[in-house]
């Protein structure tokens, strides 16, 4: 069926290129960011393990299901899950699943374009020797006074915006395909460099044994509902990012290899990203669950203080922004295709527009961490309610109904086709992962997050 329907946008040049894209959409903040924090937040190589666990039997099954919903739809996933309720017989309704994640991405884009823009502003700081020789004081008035800064802060966050949109603006394969291509190998290059020098450190092992000892008594419920979240957002998962991708990829392509081997990136990126941060940490005798501040704040201290600091401090934070953009690229891709199906207006106006608006909104949660840092609802900020509300409601409510429409919905038949099992026994086993274990482990995410259980 994928051979029907055609792609208005265009379709990747290949397979590897498809892999390319999809890892850059999932590796990123999340990565690099997020995940050693949160590591280090929940004890270590415990959370490791959850994390893993909910990689395999939540995020993998509904990648797959994203990607051949969108694959067989050939189009924004607003309008592919239009198709695909009507192939099935289904109500139309089903699209708020493309309509909620189009506005997901939009959301998450606003406030995540901001962070990034720290991560470009720091790539000035590490460069121009801000960090060098600087106490746990001084790193911290650096990173404060950059907070209370809105015209530094939007600085930042225009130019990351500017760059996100020109490469949208361009389209699939002049823009998307062409800076994947020169994006992702340039991550593995600065990753693995990084890696070469956190290895000759004497605290590697250390680093290592924190990410890899498997404690089973610090596994925690709250552990579990951490881990389960932040699969989704790392992965792109349930706002239609890997299905407006998926409409692009070419036909022949397997989804559950191809899907698998992403799946697989984004967690050696993180694993790696830990292998990089926490010897850093450790060398410097640094607090591992520091949280949030942990890229921005001890990090930096550390670079400072090393031989090489400046230059390897420099390119991590190159690291993070090429990364950034990457992903922030995915977030705007549903709502950008849609509009150029729907709308007469072209590819380049409808990004322009979309990614004005997203900046405008952005200042929002630039002033969260200055002038309105005092203005609350429900006790969080601007910016903490945009983060809640994307991360612990609208992805995974997104992911739930991506796996019940696929599961239950839709005919078992199409997704036997669509995915090339052949009567592999990997095909019952996907099926009823994502029928039964996928959605159980969203509901229970879901309730927690909101608070209605505990
Ligand atoms: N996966 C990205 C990261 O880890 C964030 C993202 C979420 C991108 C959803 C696109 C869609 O930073």
């Amino acid at each position: 069926m994928s051979e029907q329907r055609q792609s208005i946008h265009g379709i990747w040049n290949s397979r590897i290129i498809f892999i390319l894209a999809a890892t850059g959409s999932a590796v990123g903040l999340g990565n690099i960011w997020k995940f050693p924090y949160i590591t280090g937040e929940y004890g270590g190589g415990a959370f490791v393990l959850v994390y893993l666990l909910c990689i395999l039997f939540v995020g993998v099954p509904i990648m797959m299901a994203e990607v051949m919903l969108g694959r067989r739809g050939r189009q924004s996933p607003i309008n592919s899950m239009k198709a695909m309720a009507e192939e099935t017989g289904s109500t139309p309704l089903w699209q708020i699943i493309g309509w909620m994640g189009a506005l997901a991405g939009f959301l998450i884009l606003t406030f995540y374009s901001v962070i990034a823009g720290w991560a470009i502003d720091y790539v000035f700081k590490m460069g121009s020797g801000a960090f060098n020789g600087v106490d746990g004081a001084t790193s911290e008035k650096i990173f404060g006074d950059l907070l209370a800064s809105p015209g530094e802060l939007i600085l930042f966050h225009s130019i990351f915006i500017i760059v996100t949109l020109y490469i949208v603006g361009k389209g699939v394969n002049e823009g998307l395909e062409k800076a994947t291509k020169f994006l992702m190998p340039a991550l593995f290059l600065l990753l693995v460099v990084l890696l070469g020098y956190s290895l000759s450190l004497d605290s590697f092992g250390q680093g290592f044994d924190f990410l890899f000892t498997f404690d089973f008594s610090k596994i925690s419920k709250e552990a579990f509902v951490v881990a389960l979240g932040h699969s989704f957002f790392t992965l792109s998962l349930g706002l239609g990012a890997m299905m407006a991708y998926g409409a692009y990829m070419p036909a022949k392509a397997s989804i559950a290899s191809t899907v698998v081997t992403v799946a697989a990136l984004d967690t050696i990126v993180a694993l790696i990203s830990g292998l990089v941060i926490f010897p850093i940490v450790f060398a410097n005798g640094l607090e591992p669950g520091a949280g949030p501040g942990l890229m921005f704040q001890t990090l930096p201290l550390a670079f400072g203080q090393m031989p090489g600091g400046t230059i390897f401090g420099t390119l991590f934070f190159i690291l993070v922004a090429f990364a950034a953009w990457s992903s922030a690229i995915s977030l705007l891709e549903p709502g950008v295709s849609w509009a150029v199906e729907s709308t007469r207006f072209t590819r380049p106006q409808i990004t322009i527009a979309l990614g004005a608006l997203a900046w405008f909104v952005g200042l929002g949660s630039v002033l969260s961490f200055n002038h309105w840092a005092e203005a609350k609802l429900l006790g969080k900020t601007f910016f903490d309610v945009l983060d809640y509300l994307t991360a612990n409601i609208m992805l995974p409510l997104g992911g739930l109904l991506i796996a019940i429409f696929t599961g239950w919905f839709y005919k078992e038949k199409f997704s036997h086709d669509e995915l090339r099992m052949n009567g592999s026994p990997i095909f019952p086993i996907w099926l009823w992962t994502i029928r039964i274990i996928s959605p159980l482990a969203v509901v229970y995410v879901g309730l927690k997050g909101v608070g209605l259980i505990d």
